[in-house]
């Protein structure tokens, strides 16, 4: 079992990261560690070049999100938790991919054609390439598991094209260079909907800060935000054929249900009948006893600077270990002649 994942550090982490994805990685960290394979999550901050960015916010959010990760439960003990950058066998690696990687693939990215809108020709190169390095980030290591939540579906399926398609053209079926990786969605929380907006995913890129929970918030702000959450004046009813066009309704169940570990048939058990008044409470109050302790975490963890640079580098030091092998297969699997 080998885990690998990657997280943007641009902006705030937030609930639906947490739901979707970091919540999978600490599980399938200890899955990983119990089982003698091997878990490492990453913060992608060579991704973060395919968007305008600024240098000095790229480089405090990078560490704040190492602190963010070690207050979810990610163990440095368990995990190898790194930056890209610092792992430059990810970019070697995906250059390596270009000649696999085809343009039509590229092009029916979901993520490109949202991000581009109508201007295409006037976006970064890296905006359109970014799925193969995400390819190269996984494969790399070998990666079984690829936790990740429902939007980064697609960019997994190229992944394995990319695999298949290099193992078909430069190696045999008995002894193939790639590993295909297998994406590991959540059911209850592949896509936290914004508070705002129940047809837009929870994003970092919101502009409006009260359409997302950021694992930051603190408890008087996670309560207001809930409160303040789009609904309709229905009452919650007690079958989810009621949630039937009511995405707003839906994702609030659903975002009790993952926290509170139950179906979204169940919580409709307890809450069916209830008016969102007496809904959002009980949702603020479950979020604020599951993201308290985070956030206190992360206020302590921030502190402590060389503590997370040594994290990072450590982890770094232990990914280019872990990268050597398939990195060099590959350049010799490609004919390309090295001293
Ligand atoms: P990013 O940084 O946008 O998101 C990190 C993880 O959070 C999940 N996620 C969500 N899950 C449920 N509901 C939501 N509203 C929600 N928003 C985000 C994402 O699915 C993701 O798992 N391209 C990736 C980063 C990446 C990566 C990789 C992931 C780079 N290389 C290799 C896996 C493997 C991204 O931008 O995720």
């Amino acid at each position: 079992m080998i885990v690998v994942s990657g997280i943007q550090p641009t902006g705030n982490l937030h609930l639906g990261n947490y739901l979707g994805a970091i919540r999978n990685y600490v599980k399938l960290q200890d899955e990983a560690h119990a089982n003698g394979g091997k878990c490492l999550i990453f913060l992608a901050d060579l991704h973060a070049l395919s968007m305008p960015h600024d240098p000095a916010e790229l480089h405090a959010s990078t560490l704040e999100m190492v602190a963010t990760l070690v207050a979810c439960g990610l163990d440095p003990a368990k995990a190898v938790l790194f930056n890209q950058a610092q792992v430059p066998q990810h970019a070697e690696l995906q250059w390596l991919l270009m000649g696999t990687a085809r343009m039509g693939w590229l092009n029916r990215m979901t993520q490109w054609k949202d991000k581009a809108g109508k201007n295409r020709e006037g976006q970064s190169v890296a905006l359109f390439s970014y799925p193969v390095l995400q390819a190269a980030d996984v494969l790399i290591y070998q990666a079984t598991h690829v936790p990740v939540g429902e939007d980064q579906k697609q960019h997994l399926e190229l992944a394995r094209d990319i695999a298949q398609k290099f193992n078909n053209d430069f190696a045999s079926e008995e002894a193939p260079v790639f590993t295909l990786p297998e994406p590991y969605i959540p059911e209850e929380a592949a896509r936290i909907m914004s508070l705002r907006d129940g047809s837009a995913k929870m994003s970092k890129s919101d502009p409006s800060d009260m359409s997302r929970i950021n694992l930051t918030d603190d408890a008087d702000t996670i309560m207001k935000k809930v409160k303040k959450a789009r609904t309709d004046p229905e009452p919650l009813p007690s079958d989810i054929t009621g949630l039937v066009d009511r995405a707003e309704a839906l994702n609030l169940v659903a975002i009790h249900g993952a926290i509170t570990g139950k179906s979204v048939e169940q919580v409709l058990g307890e809450f069916g009948g209830s008016g969102f008044g007496t809904f959002k409470p009980a949702l603020g109050e479950a979020l604020v006893e599951t993201l308290a302790p985070i956030s206190q975490r992360f206020r302590e963890l921030k502190q402590d600077r060389e503590s997370l640079d040594a994290i990072l580098a450590r982890g770094a030091s232990k990914a280019r270990e872990l990268a050597a092998p398939t990195l060099a297969a590959t350049y010799d699997a490609l004919g390309l002649v090295r001293g």
